[in-house]
């Protein structure tokens, strides 16, 4: 018998991907004692006794399609009720053949991307926003135009600037993406103004919208505005959901919204065989329980009480050093450091007080954001979210060289 040469013959850098080089690491959970980095729903809360029963139900129901392929676009009657919420929010006619289910909203971005970017593409998303949308576009090849954002979200006048910019120098921007309710990272929802000028601005440019609706359902201050999906009546429009803030993130079902022409292309686009059918009847045997808007009240209840409290305590330990604007929902406050301190540096400076943050850079796909950290009050209790924030106050205080102000 011949024998191989060794492993290490194999040069493994020279065989990856370009993209691999390119990309960011992925988060992941902090073993400090106080982790206000991952951005993680509250663990008690979980419906597990009620999921428990829904697979029970599900496969008594049917457990030869539940246990077997599924199709790529998922299972009908999941989409069906997806589908009859949304055209219920926005007075759209939707169906069932408009959305294809994913394994998380994750999985629905990533077949964006494959779907619409190869090297040298153009997408534009906000600076700050979601890390994940930054890998997928990137691992793509694609070039990310970054649009600055404020309190209001989006600004959709350096927006209008970049896409005039752009058409008069003959380049193509394919894809706007944004998470226009309860961002991830700035917390910021996109005010009515600005939804409705970008939802211009997309038919102007004939640049296709990709709402990232993440955290819908979250709201600790009332109904957010209307959404983009609506303003646009559902044309030049892929609107990403889940279940991973409202029900639980380790499901993975998520799914998009959009024309049946666009739908039929991303199931062509996506190879997974589908996401898991037992999983979605599960979900679908939930909702039908009736659980799920009940659940949904009690989670907002939840993490406005977290919210609210960890607002004050930032106010308490972390003034005069951060300001910030308490988001309207969602998991996330956004912190905007004062001249001199940079995110980095706080960020160190919390691991040796035992607290995990996470700094600003990590939001921005071309650099900047070291005047930012991001700070979760989801995952950890009042009187721990106080506790940590507390340790991040004498962070602040170490990083600024001076006793912090009273
Ligand atoms: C803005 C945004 N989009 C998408 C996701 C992906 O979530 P999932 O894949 O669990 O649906 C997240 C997760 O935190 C997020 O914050």
């Amino acid at each position: 018998m011949s024998s191989l040469p060794p492993e290490s013959d194999f040069d493994l850098e020279a065989l990856l991907a370009p993209a691999v080089a390119v990309l960011g690491p992925p988060t992941s959970l902090s073993p400090l004692p106080y982790d206000l980095n991952a951005g993680v729903p509250d663990r008690p809360s979980l419906p597990w006794q009620a999921l428990a029963e829904a697979a029970r139900v599900a496969l008594e129901a049917n457990a030869g399609d539940a246990l077997t392929y599924g199709g790529v676009a998922g299972y009908e009657p999941l989409r069906a009720w997806i589908a009859e919420r949304q055209a219920a929010e926005t007075g759209l006619p939707i169906t069932s053949a408009q959305i294809t289910l994913t394994s998380g909203s994750a999985q629905a971005i990533d077949t964006i991307a494959a779907t619409f970017l190869g090297p040298g593409d153009q997408v534009v998303t906000g600076a700050p926003t979601y890390p994940g949308a930054i890998r997928a576009f990137k691992a793509r090849g694609a070039s990310i135009l970054d649009v600055p954002q404020d309190d209001d979200g989006l600004r959709t006048d350096v927006l209008e600037s970049l896409l005039r910019a752009e058409r008069s120098a003959g380049r193509r921007v394919k894809l706007v993406y944004v998470v226009a309710t309860y961002d991830n990272p700035s917390g910021a929802t996109l005010t009515l103004e600005r939804r409705q000028h970008l939802a211009r601005l997309s038919r102007e440019h004939g640049v296709l919208i990709v709402e990232d609706d993440a955290y819908a359902g979250i709201d600790l201050d009332g109904p957010p505005p209307t959404s983009l999906y609506e303003i646009t009546g559902g044309q030049g429009i892929l609107r990403v959901g889940t279940f991973s803030k409202t029900i639980a993130s380790g499901l993975r079902v998520g799914w998009v919204v959009s024309e049946p022409r666009i739908v039929q292309r991303l199931n062509y686009m996506r190879f997974d065989n589908g996401a898991s059918p037992f999983v979605q009847h599960t979900v679908l045997a939930y909702l039908r329980s009736g659980a799920y808007d009940t659940h949904v009240t009690r989670l907002c209840d939840l993490y406005r009480e977290r919210r609210d409290a960890s607002a004050a305590a930032i106010v308490e330990f972390c003034e005069p050093y951060v300001t910030f604007k308490r988001p309207a929902g969602g998991f996330f406050h956004w912190l905007h450091l004062r001249p001199g301190l940079d995110a980095q540096a706080v960020f160190e400076a919390g691991q040796r007080h035992g607290v995990a943050v996470t700094p600003g850079p990590s939001y921005y796909p071309n650099g900047g954001g070291h005047e930012h950290i991001r700070l979760v009050y989801s995952a950890l209790p009042p009187q721990e979210l106080r506790a940590g924030i507390q340790q991040l106050g004498a962070a602040l205080e170490e990083v600024a060289g001076s006793p912090r102000p009273k």
